[in-house]
């Protein structure tokens, strides 16, 4: 063999393993690179990238176009980046992943080995704002998303900076943005301002509203720590009123008509505040009488937030329509 076939057939070896290793520039799969937690915790990004995680004022921001999701539901998801490396070409990259459902590529991103985690698929000329569509499951309950983004210089590890979609994208661990899949029975109206730390609180029900369910009852995710909070009840009915005119600024809206409201007070769990790791329950046993057949009820929380920058602090959530089986 000649020193030229030599060098021919070596060419197709360094591809392959350029592409299956190091190929970063077109995505980065959190099942294959053997960082573990990439989009949720440190090291992440930063352990092959030099730079310091979230300089130069980088803000990550993950948004869904809904959080409280019936079986199934499609939507979309936009990550984008503020601040970071200054780059002519906006160069950048992320990872997203979900704990159920399916992502499905948009432009200038793909899925990885699995459809619950998602990636750039190429690095250069673009800006660093990526849409994808995503399809929730159709089991009821709790949902969390994380991403990590990397804003590039474009010279392969050097210089690079890096952030978790957070509130502080330098933070030792991302937050999650948390989304929820209602039972059938139980269809979400409007949708929640965002509280303290720009965390959006999701109110749902995963249990079937069934006469003699013992167990049904209302969850909250991404609320604040140790929070007052007041359950709404009324019948169904298309109510919106903007709550800036009570001082309840930032788009928050009461979607329970107030006139004979029910009340309920309830308490949330303690939790990071930052990460919005706390919880809140509202428990409501259906009775099991043949008259509440086809009954309906609107209900939404109203969050004590005193860290929301509000003039009258609370935060509400999306509201939730019940139809009893
Ligand atoms: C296991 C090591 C490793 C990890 C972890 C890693 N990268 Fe990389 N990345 C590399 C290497 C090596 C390169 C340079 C080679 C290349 O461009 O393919 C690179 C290049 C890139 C590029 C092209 C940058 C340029 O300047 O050309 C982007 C974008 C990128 N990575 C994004 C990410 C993101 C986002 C994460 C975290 C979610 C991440 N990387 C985590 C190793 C890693």
């Amino acid at each position: 063999m000649s020193a030229r076939t030599y060098l021919l057939a070596g060419v197709p070896l360094a591809a392959l393993l350029a592409s299956s290793l190091y190929s970063y520039g077109s995505g980065v799969d959190p099942y294959t690179v053997g960082v573990a937690n990439l989009t949720k915790a440190r090291p992440s990004c930063g352990n092959c990238h030099s730079g310091t995680q979230g300089a130069n004022s980088l803000k990550v921001k993950l948004a869904p176009t809904a959080r409280a999701l019936t079986p199934g539901q499609s939507l979309s998801v936009t990550l984008s980046a503020t601040g970071g490396v200054a780059d002519a070409q906006l160069r950048g990259g992320f990872t997203c992943d979900v704990s159920s459902g399916a992502f499905t590529a948009g432009t200038n991103s793909r899925l990885t080995s699995r459809s619950d985690a998602i990636t750039h698929s190429r690095n250069s000329g673009h800006n660093r704002s990526w849409t994808y569509g995503y399809t929730a499951s159709t089991n009821p309950g709790l949902i969390e998303m994380y991403a990590t983004l990397l804003t590039s210089n474009g010279s392969g590890t050097s210089g690079d900076i890096w952030g978790f979609a957070a509130f502080n994208s330098a933070a030792v661990q991302g937050t999650a943005v948390r989304l929820y899949v209602n039972a059938p029975g139980v269809v979400p109206v409007g949708s929640a301002c965002a509280g303290s730390y720009e965390n959006v609180p999701v109110f749902g029900a995963k249990q079937a509203p069934q006469r003699g369910n013992a167990a049904f009852g209302f969850e909250l995710f991404s609320v604040p720590s140790s929070a007052g909070m007041a359950l709404l009840v009324n019948g169904p009915s298309n109510f919106t009123l903007d709550l800036a005119v009570v001082g309840i600024t930032g788009g928050c809206n009461l979607l329970v008509d107030p006139a004979n409201v029910i009340v309920f007070n309830g308490t949330t769990t303690a939790g990071d505040p930052e990460r919005a790791s706390a919880t809140g329950s509202f428990p409501m046993p259906i009775p099991n009488s043949p008259g509440l057949a086809g009954v309906q009820f609107q209900c939404q929380v109203a969050i004590l937030d005193v860290n929301s920058g509000r003039p009258t602090p609370i935060t509400m959530t999306n509201a939730l329509r019940v139809t009893v089986q």
